[in-house]
């Protein structure tokens, strides 16, 4: 290619980049994105975002070490008290099948209750769903928690999200109720 021809198509390219930059900036300027929760995002602008969302929480949360003591039913105990009264009404609990959060939030909050996650092995299910629930995630419903509670707590929460689809919702009330009124 002679450095002419170089030229131009570098040239071209550049002019091309600064239209497509203009056009974004109007598009945003103009106000043309759907931002109300009622209306889901394209499919790029999904695909963006959950894979930013995934490559950021498994990249922080691969080297979390795990207690070995998650399934210790005292964990699970203290865990499932929290998850009542800061989590259910987001992550529902056996037996509800929706809220006004499930409804109304996007992206949806999960439901914790039912087993759906599928993010590898246990050790890094764990290791993300501390990570999440310490951090929180921007731009969605999901607080983080973190600031005001110790790893302990968050951990104890975690042993119970394990064994939370498998809870009846008889045995769901057994299990959060709050044995001393002092822990919130
Ligand atoms: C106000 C609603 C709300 C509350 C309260 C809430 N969450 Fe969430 N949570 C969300 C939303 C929304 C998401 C999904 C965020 C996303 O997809 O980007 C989420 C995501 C999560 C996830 C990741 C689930 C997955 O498999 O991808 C976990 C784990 C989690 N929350 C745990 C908790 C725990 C534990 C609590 C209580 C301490 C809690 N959340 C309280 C709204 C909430």
């Amino acid at each position: 290619m002679s450095i002419r021809k170089l030229l131009a198509c570098v040239r071209c390219l550049a002019v091309a980049g600064l239209v497509l930059i203009l056009a974004g900036a109007a598009y945003v300027y103009l106000g043309l994105y759907p931002i109300g929760a009622d209306t889901p995002h394209n499919a790029a602008t999904y695909w963006l975002l959950e894979s930013v969302r995934e490559r950021s929480v498994a990249r922080a949360a691969s080297g979390i070490a795990v207690p070995g003591d998650l399934d210790a039913s005292a964990r699970l105990l203290a865990g499932g008290a929290d998850y009542n009264d800061m989590c259910a009404g987001c992550h529902l609990e056996p037996g509800v099948k929706e809220s006004d959060f499930t409804l109304g939030l996007y992206p949806a909050p999960p439901n914790l209750a039912e087993a759906h996650d599928v993010h590898g092995d246990p050790e890094t299910r764990d290791q993300r769903r501390f990570w999440i629930i310490k951090h929180g995630i921007k731009a969605s419903g999901m607080p983080a928690w973190g600031p005001g509670h110790d790893d302990e707590r968050i951990w104890n929460m975690v042993a119970f999200l394990k064994r939370l689809p498998d809870l009846t919702p008889q045995q769901y009330q057994i299990v959060t109720a709050r044995k001393d009124s002092a822990a919130h």
